[in-house]
């Protein structure tokens, strides 16, 4: 079941990023406590093992962060997650999704195009080892909403 995550859910996001990240790509509890209380940026939770958080400004949205534990996946919970973030993106006035992946992220592209999004960037060295950052991007009406 995904439900909304507060600030005093910051502990559980940031295990359930540590499960899905790297050490020096985690995100800790008052990082997840401080993005929460910013202007637009809402988070979820699925009890099944996963999280993401996301900003809407204006009429542009951004997936800041998504993270499925090792467990729980290839069961649809990314693509849940991504889905209900894009509703409520959506159901702000946001007409566009973006996020930033890396290039070498295969799990997480193969994600991100099967939901509709399409490459709109690329920020060479973008991430601290190296690899490219590809900004990818979807139209909110078609896309991740739909459900695949
Ligand atoms: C990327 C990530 C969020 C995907 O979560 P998930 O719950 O496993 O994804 P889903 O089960 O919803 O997958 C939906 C579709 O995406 C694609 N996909 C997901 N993982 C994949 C993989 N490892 N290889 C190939 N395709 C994959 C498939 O098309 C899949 O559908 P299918 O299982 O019916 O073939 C997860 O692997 C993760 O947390 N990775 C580490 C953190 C990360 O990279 N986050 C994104 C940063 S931008």
């Amino acid at each position: 079941m995904i439900e909304a995550a507060a600030p005093l859910h910051a502990t559980l996001l940031a295990t359930l990023h540590a499960m899905a990240f790297a050490p020096h790509d985690r995100w800790d509890a008052q990082a997840m406590h401080t993005l929460l209380e910013q202007p637009g940026v809402f988070g979820l939770i699925d009890d099944a093992g996963g999280m993401v958080l996301a900003r809407v400004v204006a009429d542009e949205a951004e997936i800041l962060t998504l993270a499925v534990a090792p467990p729980a996946r290839r069961q649809g919970v990314g693509r849940g997650l991504l889905a209900a973030a894009a509703g409520i993106a959506a159901a702000h006035g946001a007409q566009t999704l973006f996020l930033e992946v890396a290039d070498n992220n295969a799990a997480a592209r193969a994600l991100y195009e099967r939901e509709g999004f399409r490459q709109a960037g690329r920020r060479r060295r973008y991430y601290p080892d190296g690899a490219d950052a590809l900004v990818m991007r979807c139209a909110l009406t078609p896309c991740a909403t739909a459900g695949g």
